[in-house]
Parts: C-alpha cells; sequence; structure tokens
C-alpha cells in the first residue's frame, strides 16, 4: 500500500509538473486570434451563467437586473453591464459589447473592419471570428437574445432605436480587442 502510495504520489507530482510545463512551452505557439478565442469563449460562459442561473435564482427572490443596480435596492446589474465590469478589471485587452442597434454609441462596432464582422456574425454563416484591424487582433462571438428578458428589456428602453427584439434575434457580440 505505502509503495502504491509513494509511486501515485510520484506520479501526481510528475501529472502537476507537466499540467505547468506543457501550457507555458506551448503558450508561444498559440496565435493571437486563438487566445481571442479562448478569451471569448470563457466571457460568454461566465455571462450565460450569470444570465440563466444567477439573474433567474435571483429574480425568484425578488431582485431585478436593472441598470441603476448600484443605487437601487434589490438589484443586480445588467448582463452587459456584468461583461463590461469584468473588461474594466483586465488591463491587457479590451472586452465588452457591440450591438447591430445598440442603446449606447459606445457599443456601436468602432471600424468598417467590426461592421463588416458583425455583419457576418449577423448571417448566421460564422458563431465567431477573428481579425487583424488598425494593429489589433479583433475576435467577435455572436450575441443572441437567449431569454425573453434580453428582448422585453432593450424593447423598452428609453434609448432604443428598435422596439421588436424577440427572444433568438441576433444582437451583436461580445468582443475583444488585443493590441
Ligand atoms: C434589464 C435590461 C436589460 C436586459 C435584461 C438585457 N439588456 Fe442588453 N443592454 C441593456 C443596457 C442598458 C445596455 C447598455 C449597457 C451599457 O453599455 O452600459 C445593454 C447592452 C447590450 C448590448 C450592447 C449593445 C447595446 O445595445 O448597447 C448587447 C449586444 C446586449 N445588451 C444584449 C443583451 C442580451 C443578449 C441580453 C440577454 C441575455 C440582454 N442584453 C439583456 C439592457 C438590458
Amino acid at each position: 500500500m505505502k509503495s502504491w502510495l509513494g509511486v501515485s504520489t510520484g506520479f501526481c507530482a510528475f501529472i502537476v509538473g507537466m499540467a505547468m510545463v506543457v501550457p507555458a512551452t506551448q503558450a508561444g505557439d498559440i496565435s493571437k486570434g486563438k487566445a481571442a478565442e479562448f478569451i471569448l469563449a470563457t466571457a460568454k460562459a461566465a455571462r450565460t451563467v450569470f444570465v440563466k442561473d444567477i439573474v433567474a435564482k435571483a429574480k425568484a427572490g425578488g431582485v431585478k437586473p436593472n441598470e441603476d443596480w448600484a443605487k437601487a435596492d434589490h438589484s443586480i446589474m445588467l448582463p452587459a453591464q456584468f461583461v463590461k465590469a469584468v473588461g474594466s478589471k483586465i488591463t491587457d485587452f479590451e472586452l465588452g459589447l457591440v450591438g447591430t442597434s445598440p442603446l449606447y454609441a459606445s457599443n456601436a462596432p468602432k471600424t468598417d473592419a467590426e461592421k463588416k464582422a458583425l455583419a457576418e456574425l449577423a448571417s448566421g454563416k460564422a458563431k465567431v471570428v477573428t481579425f487583424e484591424d488598425g494593429g489589433q487582433t479583433i475576435g467577435m462571438s455572436a450575441d443572441f437574445a437567449i431569454v425573453d428578458g434580453c428582448a422585453d428589456c432593450h424593447n423598452k428602453h428609453p434609448k432604443t432605436a428598435k422596439t421588436d427584439w424577440k427572444k433568438g434575434d441576433f444582437m451583436g457580440a461580445i468582443v475583444v480587442r488585443m493590441k
């Protein structure tokens, strides 16, 4: 038993060691486009958990997403604010949202290349796109109205130019911009 433990401990140390060494050696081989894809996948998963688990559970307890959440009682941040808040804690790259009919101009695509990429995502041909633009690597991951609440809130927002969003619509993208 002892020797089995000895072997297994050594083996575990080897695995942990490899786990640390392998990514370190491979890190140099990961393209910026691939890195953008990983970041988008992580941001998107976190956002989905926020919407489907955290917001849903909070609502059941009488706490709702509210743009003025910081000042309002029984409120938590909106999904978009959640993504932007995470982005604001990151200094190495930009993480945010772009919209096809954005509530705020700051969430509009910034360049023609970004507009083109958004159109490509809207066409449904791709779910994620990465490209080089003005010295930056940009990644975009399609963002859909995954629950009724997405459409309802955007339809009713005082700044909205579009009032017929519905569940399932393509609304824009999570965007990562890397130097
Ligand atoms: C309770 C209201 C509310 C809900 C629910 C909501 N949003 Fe938004 N959304 C906003 C507001 C307000 C902004 C702008 C936030 C900012 O930039 O500070 C925004 C921003 C966005 C943007 C960036 C473009 C723009 O319109 O400015 C996208 C894309 C977006 N939301 C998609 C979604 C999706 C998809 C969902 C559902 C998973 C969702 N929203 C749920 C209110 C809401």
